[in-house]
């Protein structure tokens, strides 16, 4: 039964599909938990108020109207972290002056790190959201404290292992090289993305039961109380649509004609592009594997074209029956559907965690960012799915026969059972999830109210001239 709590959270995600759907569960479970939430976002990728009717809304302006941030870049995104201050600012000054020490804290994604400075001005505690894996930030962290150690390196080094951050190879570094080597911008962005300011907790989309290990490793580094509280999209009490496109349901008809446990699907998330190639080959890959798809392929995510033009001709009326391709869909429930034996996947740590907990096991084809890992973690310590070891049609179609008909598929299915359960524990009353959510819920309730704090750091805000520090960006 849901408590009334009476106090109110800020949380403020950050635009991209895969950082707004954790950010909006986490709402949904504290909502549940008698919060009452209070989402401040940008206008791109604004989320669908109708569907989640128990928040408040803020949008506030980013001064990047007209500008495509289908991919933003590390320009616009630290343009967006300037911009967004004094938006955000008095949006709080106003909140704090109507609800008196009813606002109780701001999250923020870790990625909108100009939230730390206004709550530390506004003397506002304030947590971070990590929407990834324990494995992901160590293995970013390790990199940041000696990244001379990594970088450059040469094409010979690819394969070859990173001992201290095993199971990674330098090919699965989680920072964008160009030339195999860093640049100094994403490094100091990478810096601001795995501070955390003065901010007072980290909460994760992740479980303790998981990365236990790696968990304790990072908080003995940060020094503050974590709250390990996933996977989000099972512990929230009632799921709302997070999606930014519009999903294609007609797949779940088609779905329901295939027989059970006999479809792959391929999806590589909301961000990931890739060139005409590559397309081609997954496209004959999935055709000679004689095995059953759906696949999504998102507009705009083939360089250079719209949307699936970009197939060999025929190819549609050639797989026919077998293979339906959308542009979007409702993922949690493809996969949750019983005709999907195998996810081939980019391995975002949402389709991660969406895939293991309905027992669907992968295929790793990661990009950038967090995936790396994550594919590492699947395929060499997990072991839920095999990594894809080459862009071609012939690795493609042995890989997929190699998930969906072989013994070794059959072992990998077992361990994504066993992954589940252990999640499923977790998320019971005397789990770990549950509990952390408890404790989470206890630790902001008695986070100190900013009015035992000294008050005239508002005043002060609210005159300083912020204007003059405005980024602009030409569309
Ligand atoms: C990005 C990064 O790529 C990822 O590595 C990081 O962990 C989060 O930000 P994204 O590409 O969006 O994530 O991948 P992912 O984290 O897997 O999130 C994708 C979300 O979109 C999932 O929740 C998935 O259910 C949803 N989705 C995807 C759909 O609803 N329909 C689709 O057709 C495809």
């Amino acid at each position: 039964m849901r408590v009334e709590r009476k106090q109110s959270v800020v949380l403020v995600p950050f635009l991209l599909q895969g950082h707004l759907t954790p950010m909006l569960q986490l709402g949904s479970l504290l909502h549940s938990q008698g919060f009452s939430v209070i989402v401040a976002h940008t206008p791109h990728n604004a989320p669908n108020y109708s569907n989640h009717p128990q928040f408040v809304f803020h949008s506030m302006d980013d001064g990047l109207q007209g500008i495509d941030m289908s991919f933003p870049s590390l320009v616009h995104i630290n343009c967006m972290n300037k911009n967004c201050k004094e938006p955000l600012r008095n949006y709080l000054v106003s909140m704090m002056e109507e609800e008196g020490d009813q606002l109780a804290c701001i999250i923020y994604d870790n990625i909108m790190f100009f939230v730390d400075d206004v709550a530390t001005q506004l003397r506002l505690p304030s947590i971070v959201l990590r929407t990834y894996s324990a494995a992901y930030l160590h293995s970013m962290l390790t990199i940041l404290q000696q990244p001379e150690k990594y970088f450059p390196f040469e094409d010979s080094q690819l394969l070859d292992p990173l001992p201290e951050l095993h199971p990674l190879r330098f090919k699965d570094i989680p920072i964008t090289t160009v030339n195999n080597t860093v640049q100094a911008p994403l490094l100091e962005f990478s810096r601001s993305m795995s501070d955390i300011g003065s901010s007072v907790a980290t909460i994760w989309n992740t479980m303790q039961d998981l990365e236990n290990s790696l968990l304790l490793r990072l908080q003995e580094h940060y020094k503050v109380p974590f709250f390990p509280i996933g996977p989000f999209h099972k512990m929230v009490p009632v799921a709302s649509s997070t999606s930014i496109l519009q999903e294609d349901n007609s797949c779940i008809d088609w779905l329901d004609r295939q027989a059970p446990n006999s479809v792959l699907y391929v999806s590589l998330g909301s961000l990931v592009r890739i060139d005409d190639k590559e397309l081609i080959e997954t496209a004959w890959g999935l055709a000679n594997s004689d095995q059953p798809f759906l696949w999504v392929i998102r507009p705009g995510s083939v360089y250079g074209f719209q949307c699936a033009e970009a197939l060999p001709d025929g190819y549609e009326e050639m797989v026919g029956e077998r293979g339906r391709i959308v542009k979007w869909a409702p993922q949690k429930q493809v996969l949750a559907h019983p005709a999907v034996a195998g996810f081939f996947t980019h391995c975002g740590w949402n389709s991660t965690l969406e895939s293991i907990l309905e027992e669907v096991p992968l295929i790793c084809r990661p990009f950038l960012a967090d995936q790396p890992v994550n594919a590492r973690y699947l395929s060499q310590i997990y072991k839920a799915g095999f990594e894809l070891e080459a862009i071609e049609r012939t690795v493609i179609e042995k890989t997929i026969r190699k998930l969906m008909l072989s013994e070794e598929g059959k072992d990998v299915k077992k361990r994504v059972v066993d992954m589940k359960q252990n999640i499923v524990a977790a998320m019971q009353i005397d789990g770990t999830s549950h509990k952390n959510l408890n404790d989470l819920v206890d630790f902001i309730s008695a986070l100190p109210s900013r009015l035992a704090l000294p008050m005239p750091v508002v005043g002060a805000i609210m005159s300083s001239n912020h204007i003059a520090s405005k980024c602009i960006i030409e569309s």
